[in-house]
């Protein structure tokens, strides 16, 4: 069978975008047309190099106009913070994109998704935004389970991630390490998080036939019993060490109430390795509970690896998630393409021998 062949630009290699550059590469479904760095020290590497593979003849470049000049069908969207007017440039450039810094949802951000509307017409290309969550874990997957229940009460969905074991730039940026009593009075995750995850949360509701009446947050934090030394990851400087006493974990559980009872629950378990106190699950992974007839539970993780301990995905997966939906995007009527459009999304070119 002849596969038809995609043109995809990438654009950032952070984690999540090395991750999709690796696919892009490996996968003959697709052609890697281009790479957008903004490091200077991956400027002018060849794609295979910054993700450890052979040469590709492909050389990243920070030269944004070079790439919207490309010839290319698709670009998978990774930047550290999303920009709606470069998004806007790529779509009307004619090319398709799957954003994984969103936005998410039409209905929760209006103005923006006309702008991007507007883009894809011009363009005559789609636009599509992905994740682990938002954007599979609590939306997609518990939606997917929701199929297998006679009657729902209540879905809690749960992301654990010890962050010494999987190191990432946000340790600091949410509050790790400062005075407790000061984080619970003032805490460091956006105001933004509950309104993103939100738009997750009206997906599962309204597809549910279930209107959010409100969403609610409540934060709970443990203290380090240790001090704790932390790095920011592979290949990044900066770092340091959680003083005892200091906070060590973050729970966030933000609540969606519908018919004036809570139907969908996320919770964030975030810690700095084990010793915190009150000493919580750290077991990395994303877990779905589904309270009604029949209970269910449902928990997405890796296997643990050499050192018995289980490595946290969500960041790959996050970029797989996009590369794995591009086709359909690319093969999707011109607009906005949500995940209720895509359906079940039919990855192309994953059974492959090595
Ligand atoms: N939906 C989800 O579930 C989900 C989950 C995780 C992450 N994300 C999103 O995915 C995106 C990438 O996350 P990541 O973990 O890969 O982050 P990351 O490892 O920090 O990588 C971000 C990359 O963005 C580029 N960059 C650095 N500073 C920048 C700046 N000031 N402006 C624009 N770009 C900059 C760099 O690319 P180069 O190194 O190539 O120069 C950097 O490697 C973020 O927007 C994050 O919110 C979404």
């Amino acid at each position: 069978m002849t596969q038809k062949t995609y043109r995809v630009i990438q654009w950032c290699t952070g984690v999540v975008g090395k991750a999709a550059l690796r696919h892009f590469i490996e996968n003959p479904v697709f052609q890697l047309a281009g790479v957008l760095v903004t490091n200077p020290e991956k400027v002018g590497k060849d794609a295979g190099e910054i993700v450890g593979l052979p040469d590709t003849g492909v050389l990243a470049t920070d030269d944004v106009e070079k790439i919207i000049a490309l010839d290319a069908d698709c670009v998978h969207y990774a930047p550290l913070a999303a920009d709606l007017d470069m998004i806007c440039r790529l779509l009307r450039s004619g090319k398709n994109v799957a954003s994984v810094g969103g936005p998410f949802s039409p209905q929760h951000y209006p103005d923006k998704f006309a702008k991007i509307e507007a883009a894809c017409l011009e363009g005559g290309v789609s636009y599509h935004a992905c994740g682990i969550h938002p954007g599979f874990s609590g939306d997609i997957l518990p939606l997917t389970l929701a199929r297998l229940m006679n009657r729902i009460d209540r879905i809690q969905v749960y992301e654990f991630i010890d962050k010494v074991r999987n190191p990432m730039i946000y340790t600091e940026i949410m509050g790790f390490g400062r005075d407790p009593d000061e984080l619970l009075a003032k805490p460091a995750r956006s105001p933004e998080a509950p309104y993103a995850f939100a738009q997750s949360m009206a997906m599962v509701a309204e597809s549910l036939g279930k209107k959010i009446e409100r969403v609610t947050t409540k934060l709970e934090v443990a203290k380090a019993t240790r001090d704790i030394p932390y790095t920011l990851g592979e290949g990044r400087s900066g770092g340091g060490v959680i003083r005892k006493g200091t906070v060590g974990g973050q729970h966030y559980e933000w609540t969606a109430w519908a018919d004036g009872a809570p139907l969908i629950i996320y919770h964030f378990y975030w810690s700095m390795g084990a010793d915190i106190e009150p000493r919580w699950d750290i077991d990395s992974r994303y877990q779905v509970v589904i309270e009604g007839d029949p209970p269910l539970e449902a928990r997405l993780m890796a296997p643990p690896g050499a050192d018995g301990i289980r490595p946290f995905l969500g960041l790959p997966w996050t970029g797989l998630l996009g590369a794995t939906a591009l086709p359909a995007v690319c093969d999707a009527k011109p607009g906005i393409v949500t995940h209720l459009d895509l359906g079940v999304v039919q990855p192309r070119g994953l059974v492959r021998r090595q």
